[in-house]
């Protein structure tokens, strides 16, 4: 070995091997059996698993496993939790969407926990004078919030599904809450990002900085006492103390003093709605998704059919010629969505022409294998849509055949940035994802139609997709991420390296990814593929752009040996644990 090669053994490998066993140990400490975890080894387990984007929510989930709780139980207790420890998205005030697979029945049921838009909304609330969407008040203001639906939520699915108490479940949250937080990178790094959006509101500034407006640093330990006050009003009232009781007063009175539109009796109002979960196959697996309001299962199994006839697994992975195949798919399936989705409460929805297997047949037709199809329109802002930390995923299974897959948001990262003075809970504003002027794109540079324009009591689209998938009946994956449209992409992309590319699921997570979305037609593409294989891109006529990470999946996967899983690394702080 020449004194080179021994330096940089030195140099990098044993602080390398060093930092793997530091981090197999620290996990260890934290109750998994199970627990390495890196780009190319799955979390193992053998009885259950939990995967969140925060460890110690995920400690949580475990922990109600192991005392016998079932998939229910502890993603209902890792919800609360993550309304602790990982305020940018987990949330009491915001909403969101979840598969539960009952091992008993084979039966699997969508629960729509989406806000809902207020009786006093309206079609043009956001248009200022010069008929202009005023983003400030659809994205930042009290009226940007839609009535939340994250604790009727959880508390429906504890209730129908689960075997532990209201209580049980969150005590874990209200202790977080109670005795506080050590700060992680995540938050410190978060909070220091949204600092001048957040300290807007003076609420906010006391519960999430210091006195003298600085950040936390990590290590040093948060403490939300009006959280842990809400929480215990849920744990011991119910549903009702958020929707009637105490906490629903205080936010009332907080709409009324900034010209918010939520009343009491928009909370007295609010209904999840449970539908009828969206479902097609591919090469042999069963794949279910979240209907609309949620975009992404109509898409991601309109992408699957498309996709299907090509032979991937052949073509290879990441290959520029079947990149290419999945951008176009994208591209057809994003243009649709533009078109047709929006609450089906509201909008007839083309849904099973748009998951048919003829209809994938004549859209796969428009492909040239070859060559870009350009996105038929130009957007004249062609906005330059970004990464949204703000949501974030949950999967869970049981040794009892259960699944759990649930995606939570309060839209922009710590939503509209105002804490309810008295609950230390955050708003959404997710009124923004409504199409606040149909034909103009909203902030990720999405278009939306008279489908998804404003309308009292109506849920917007999302583009949330928890996604279970089945073999032969049985569970085989849970997985879900944030990103905002992105989310879909990079979902589509963790089921093809599964299936076509039969990657294990840590791979699978950490393998590259694309995005495109019609509009802009631009192919964005993450740091790390090959500079060749963007030529041979571009060569086919595609208009290549390097972007930050796409998506942050949480996924679990069932294999002859027991649970598989693995936390996307795009974004630090978050674990899967096994036993
Ligand atoms: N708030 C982002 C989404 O629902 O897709």
């Amino acid at each position: 070995m020449n004194l080179r090669i021994k330096l940089i053994t030195f140099k990098f490998l044993i602080p390398f091997f060093l930092f793997c066993f530091g981090q197999n140990w620290a996990l260890a400490q934290q109750g998994g059996i199970y627990t390495q975890s890196d780009v190319f080894h799955p979390v193992r387990g053998q009885q259950g698993m939990v995967a969140s984007q925060e460890a110690r929510a995920t400690q949580i989930g475990l922990d109600i496993l192991k005392k016998g709780g079932n998939a229910i139980d502890a993603a209902v207790g890792v919800s609360f939790a993550l309304a602790v420890t990982l305020p940018r998205a987990g949330n009491i005030a915001g909403g969101g969407f979840m598969l539960v697979h009952l091992g008993k029945t084979g039966q699997t049921i969508s629960i729509d926990y989406r806000e809902m838009a207020p009786l006093a909304a309206s079609f043009d609330m956001y248009l200022n004078e010069g008929e202009d969407v005023d983003k400030k008040l659809s994205q930042l203001s009290h009226k940007s919030a839609g009535v939340p639906g994250t604790v009727a939520g959880m508390a429906y699915v504890l209730k129908e599904y689960g075997t532990l108490s209201l209580k049980e479940v969150i005590a874990p949250a209200i202790r977080l809450a109670e005795e506080g937080i050590i700060v992680n990178e995540d938050i410190e790094y978060t909070l220091n990002k949204g600092k001048k959006r957040l300290q807007q509101w003076p609420e906010t500034a006391r519960i999430y900085y210091k006195p003298d407006g600085s950040v936390y640093s990590v290590g040093e330990r948060m403490v939300f006492k009006d959280l842990a006050w809400s929480l215990n009003e849920i744990a011991e009232k119910g549903p009702s103390a958020f929707y009637e009781g105490a906490i629903a007063q205080k936010l009332v009175a907080d709409m009324k003093k900034h010209g918010g539109l939520i009343t009491m009796e928009d909370l007295k109002k609010y209904r999840i709605a449970i539908r009828e979960p969206v479902q097609g196959t591919y090469r042999g697996h069963e794949i279910i998704g979240m209907p609309p309001p949620s975009s992404g299962g109509i898409h991601i199994i309109q992408m699957l059919n498309i996709l299907e006839a090509f032979p991937l697994g052949d073509i290879g992975p990441n290959s520029a010629n079947s990149l290419h195949l999945i951008a176009e798919s994208m591209k057809l399936a994003f243009a649709d969505r533009s078109k047709y989705l929006g609450d089906p409460d509201w909008w007839d929805i083309p849904i099973k022409g748009l998951i048919s297997k003829n209809y994938a047949t004549e859209l796969r037709a428009m492909i040239n294998r070859d060559r870009v199809t350009p996105s038929k329109m130009v957007n004249p802002e062609d906005p330059d849509p970004y990464e949204s930390d703000e949501t974030t995923h949950i999967s869970v299974m049981d040794q009892f055949g259960n699944v759990v897959s649930s995606t939570t948001t309060l839209n922009f990262s710590f939503g509209s940035g105002i804490v309810v003075p008295g609950t230390g809970m955050l708003l959404n504003d997710e009124m923004d994802n409504f199409a606040a002027k149909p034909g103009v794109p909203n902030s990720y540079g999405l278009l939306g139609g008279q489908a998804n324009a404003i309308q009292p009591t109506k849920r917007p689209l999302s583009s949330m997709s928890p996604m279970i998938l089945l073999k032969d009946g049985k569970p085989f994956l849970a997985t879900g991420s944030p990103g905002g449209p992105r989310l879909i992409n990079a979902i589509l992309q963790v089921i093809i390296n599964v299936i076509d590319h039969r990657m294990n699921i840590a791979e699978a997570t950490n393998a590259r990814r694309i995005h495109h979305q019609w509009k802009p037609d631009k192919l964005r593409v993450e740091k790390g593929f090959n500079p060749d294989t963007w030529r041979l891109l571009e060569e086919k006529g595609h208009q290549v752009r390097v972007t930050n990470s796409l998506g942050s999946t949480q996924s679990i996967l069932k294999t002859e040996e027991g649970f598989n899983g693995s936390s996307d690394p795009r974004r630090s702080g978050a674990l899967t644990l096994g036993y």
